[in-house]
């Protein structure tokens, strides 16, 4: 086994993956890798080029243009997609809707969880998504699958988006998450499951700090014993 260690977050859309994955780099000096925002950059590609993503041989020619890339500043993680900064224009509402169906498509998934495996493949990271502890990392040394009510979801995200000003109400955010939780635990390449070996958050009730403990508590007699 690598001597590098993985944490794998996995867990419904705006569950807090990333505030606790964040926070866990940081605090364990692991560097951050948010899996989802690379589903989200192809999605913002095909959906500039306009390609047609019913068409499987389409979008795996789309897929050789794309050149995805993290970097840190501000203990922020930052994403390029060719070249251009895209961290702000993925979260819009036009990519969040069409987000699922394009990380259902296989050749989408086949190529991001090898270049998610590449990333983790020396190096201490914390990597949350929907199936790094199952397909991604199934060897990852610490798991965790998050969960909360999907009303107090819908009630972040909305708070979330109401910040960037985007004009949106809370039941079409409540609806985007329904779906999309439908999509990603119904699809049939790599769907939203908990690994058997993964420990369970359900963070409804907890503040982000209490998270932490939970999850460093978890985490650090695994570290210890290594
Ligand atoms: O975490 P997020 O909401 O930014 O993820 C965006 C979408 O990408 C979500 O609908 C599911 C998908 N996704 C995935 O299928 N596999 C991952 N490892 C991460 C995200």
């Amino acid at each position: 086994m690598n001597s590098n260690i993985v944490v794998a977050i996995d867990g419904y859309s705006s569950c807090g993956k990333s505030t606790l994955a964040k926070a866990l780099a940081k605090k364990l000096h692991f560097i951050y890798i948010d899996s989802g925002s690379m589903y989200r950059a192809v999605t913002l590609y095909l959906q500039r080029q306009k390609v047609d993503i019913s068409n499987e041989q389409l979008v795996s020619e789309a897929l050789k243009n794309i050149h995805l890339n993290f970097h840190s500043r501000d203990y922020q993680t930052h994403i390029t997609l060719n070249e251009e900064e895209v961290s702000d224009e993925i979260r819009n509402m036009a990519v969040s809707e069409m987000v699922s169906d394009v990380s259902a498509i296989k050749a989408v998934r086949r190529e991001m969880v090898k270049q998610q495996q590449r990333m983790g493949r020396s190096k201490n990271i914390v990597m949350d998504g929907r199936d790094i502890g199952t397909t991604v990392f199934p060897n990852a040394q610490v798991k965790i699958f998050m969960t909360a009510d999907p009303k107090i979801r819908a009630e972040r995200r909305f708070k979330e988006l109401n910040a960037t000003e985007e004009k949106i109400t809370l039941e079409e955010v409540f609806d985007n998450l329904a779906h999309r939780d439908f999509q990603d635990t119904t699809r049939k390449e790599s769907p939203l499951i908990r690994a058997e070996d993964a420990i369970i958050l359900d963070n409804t009730d907890l503040t982000e700090e209490e998270q932490l403990q939970f999850a460093l508590e978890n985490i650090n007699p695994l570290l210890r014993n290594r």
